[in-house]
């Protein structure tokens, strides 16, 4: 990363999401943990808190050794952490199975009839796996892909809609060693090809259709579509979830149901190195390819373990609710890998928020009687514009705990989460974290620190977060900077797939010796951290990140465009919304269904959530004497319709002119 574009994003925190920035800076309210809460949490009060994170950050091998020892090993480590960015490694020689984690060490213990998964589908049907259960069905699929001859290490791609075999499908992969990439269920083919040819996937797994808001989702159409440009893969093993008529592609695809039938209920887990990879997941960047994370088994399974028992203060008796789908970050640590290594009762919804009606999320609540429910800013937004009625009428009073993730929550839609679906009882946990540091980075702790509406509050255990100078110097409390961290954490990914040297460019060039992914932050005088979006050029739309030169790539690709700059701007139910910018191919007039085009195009090649919100045509974009696109214009441009910015270096002054009278 050139330190160009940190400059500018610098500027873009200002810009882009001035609104979010303006209302936090005003925010004073604190909410001081709840004593009923407090009482039974696993960390009872401020000091504790503080007791336990001196120590996480001045002995970490003693603090992380004993989180590990509540986990079961195969093999003991022989050091807790050996080296540093950016190549730390964790639990050195020690072996484990996160499989065994998630579902033996349960299903063979008190847990063994208490259910694991809890499924509801969007037409209604409901489906329970026990601990118990669940083990079985894990330790067959786990031998159908052995039977394919899937082997440690081999990569194996899954493309599926929210039900219990997408979370089976990872616990069996980790079973016998091999690497999953999921690819989330609404991206597109061209996503999946990108993603299965750059890992070498050999097998993908996937199912007829999803639903979504009364539709299907043609799931394994796309896989087709996909796989004519896959030549590593061998098998599609297809998951019948519908039934809906599919094309089976004769001595390649199989049927999920059918091959289970035939496998034996018994797969020993493989004894796997810390270090060893557990998955891969794709995520955008800077630049116009996304980045294979490798997350590996030891540190990962140690941070997700932790950071789900303290955050969501998770036990037994919890009926614990992550929106996400599996498909992100958010998915993988906090559907599947945390809460069933915790041992909880993890509730999967395979649809929309607002289907049959507005009110699906909070019926989902009651009927199940979800005690902790954890979601995203976005959709918080979305329950406030469609109003209180449809909340009102449900009791909600199973819940104990809400969370939020994804993007800075403005406190406005804090205050309604906690006063309407809280009724001002529940704690919230903000928790800043990304697919890189795969596991919470800072979050309160509920019930021994008191929330602000908006803020992230306190760093984890065991991270060293600060806010900081380029040069890597203490910003003073009040002020916005880089976020950084200075010391390694047991979850954070050790490479990009396939290339490591964009890894270490990527995160540990920006700031000497600490971890950069490209947010803004500040502290306040009481250490709290406030989020204030990214400074690169990835946006954050409905909190899913999109690399801005993703979706440019994506509008050259088409045959009329000659050129494209794509730019966040604040939108108040995305967070920010995707503004493109597009010159033509000579020949070719802008028109309204030329527009429409595009946008759809997009959607085609990416997926509907990269789909540009706004499209403008332009004779030419402005650059600086460089040849740089002056993103930080268009974004002001995009944001106010007009430009006030330092405009010198721009290279053709008129081309802002015709920019802003909008020539479409
Ligand atoms: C980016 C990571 C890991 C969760 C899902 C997104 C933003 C995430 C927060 C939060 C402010 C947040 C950051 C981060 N972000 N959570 N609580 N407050 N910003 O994962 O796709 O890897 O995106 O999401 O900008 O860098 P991701």
């Amino acid at each position: 990363m050139s330190p160009d574009p940190i400059a500018e994003g610098v500027l873009m925190v200002d810009a882009g999401t001035t609104q979010n920035f303006s209302s936090l800076l005003r925010e004073n309210r604190v909410f001081a943990p709840n004593a009923e809460f407090a009482a039974k949490a696993h960390v009872k009060s401020e000091a504790e808190y503080e007791a336990m994170y001196r120590k996480s950050v001045e002995e970490p091998e003693a603090f992380w050794g004993e989180a590990a020892g509540e986990l079961e090993w195969f093999e003991p480590w022989e050091t807790v952490l050996e080296g540093t960015f950016p190549e730390p490694k964790w639990f050195v020689g020690g072996k484990l199975n996160l499989s065994h984690n998630c579902v033996d060490r349960h299903a063979l213990g008190a847990r063994r009839d208490a259910v694991a998964l809890l499924w509801e589908g969007e037409p209604g049907e409901i489906r329970k796996i026990t601990y118990g259960e669940l083990l079985v069905e894990v330790q067959k699929f786990a031998n159908v892909l052995k039977g394919l001859g899937v082997q440690r290490g081999d990569r194996v791609a899954i493309y599926m809609g929210m039900c219990p075999e997408l979370a089976i499908a990872l616990l069996a992969c980790a079973r016998i060693g091999a690497i999953h990439s999921v690819v989330f269920g609404g991206f597109a083919a061209h996503a999946i090809s990108d993603r299965v040819n750059d890992s070498g996937c050999v097998v993908v797994l996937t199912q007829d259709t999803s639903h979504r808001r009364g539709s299907e989702i043609r799931l394994k159409a796309i896989v087709d579509e996909a796989m004519e440009k896959c030549s590593t893969v061998r098998n599609v093993v297809v998951f019948q979830r519908s039934g809906s008529p599919v094309n089976m592609v004769p001595g390649r695809d199989l049927w999920w149901h059918e091959e289970i039938a035939k496998a034996s209920a018994t797969c020993e887990p493989e004894w796997m190195d810390a270090e060893d990879p557990l998955f891969i997941l794709y995520t955008s960047g800077t630049t116009g390819k996304p980045k294979g994370l490798v997350h590996t088994t030891g540190g990962y399974s140690v941070g997700t373990y932790l950071t789900t028992k303290y955050v969501f203060d998770l036990r037994d008796e919890d009926v614990y609710w992550c929106t996400a789908d599996i498909g992100w970050i958010t998915g993988h640590s906090y559907v599947v890998y945390g809460p069933l290594q915790c041992g909880a009762t993890v509730l999967l919804y395979e649809g929309a928020p607002n289907w049959p009606e507005n009110d699906r999320f909070w019926k989902i609540v009651d009927a199940h009687k979800v005690s902790v429910f954890y979601t995203a800013p976005t959709a918080i937004r979305a329950f406030i514009k469609w109003g209180d009625q449809y909340v009102k009428g449900h009791s909600l009073d199973s819940l104990r705990l809400l969370g939020t993730v994804g993007e800075p929550i403005n406190p406005e839609a804090w205050m309604w989460f906690y006063q309407e679906i809280g009724k001002e009882r529940c704690p919230i946990v903000d928790t800043y974290w990304q697919t890189e540091t795969g596991m919470h980075m800072i979050a309160p702790v509920p019930g021994a620190v008191a929330t602000k509406p908006g803020s992230a509050t306190k760093p984890f255990f065991g991270v060293v977060a600060e806010v900081v100078t380029k040069e890597g110097e203490l910003v003073p409390l009040g002020q916005g900077g880089l976020l950084v961290v200075r010391k390694p954490w047991p979850a954070m990914a050790r490479t990009i797939y396939g290339d490591h040297a964009r890894f270490v460019e990527a995160y540990f060039s920006e700031v000497p010796g600490s971890y950069f992914a490209g947010d803004g932050a500040r502290r306040d005088e009481d250490g709290y951290f406030w989020l204030m979006g990214r400074v690169d050029d990835v946006i954050n739309v409905s909190g899913h990140r999109l690399g801005t030169m993703e979706i440019e790539s994506a509008l050259v690709a088409h045959a009329k465009v000659a050129e494209a700059a794509v730019v966040g701007r604040p939108d108040e139910m995305k967070g920010q919304a995707i503004a493109a910018f597009v010159t033509l191919e000579e020949g070719n007039e802008p028109s309204e269904a030329l527009k429409q085009e595009l946008r759809q195009w997009v959607a085609k090649e990416i997926g509907a959530l990269a789909r540009p919100d706004d499209l403008r045509f332009t004779q030419m974009l402005p650059k600086t004497r460089s040849g740089k696109i002056m993103r930080r214009l268009l974004r002001e441009l995009a944001t106010t319709g007009t430009v006030s910015g330092d405009t010198t270096t721009l290279e053709d002054f008129g081309v802002l002119a015709k920019l802003k009278d909008g020539e479409e």
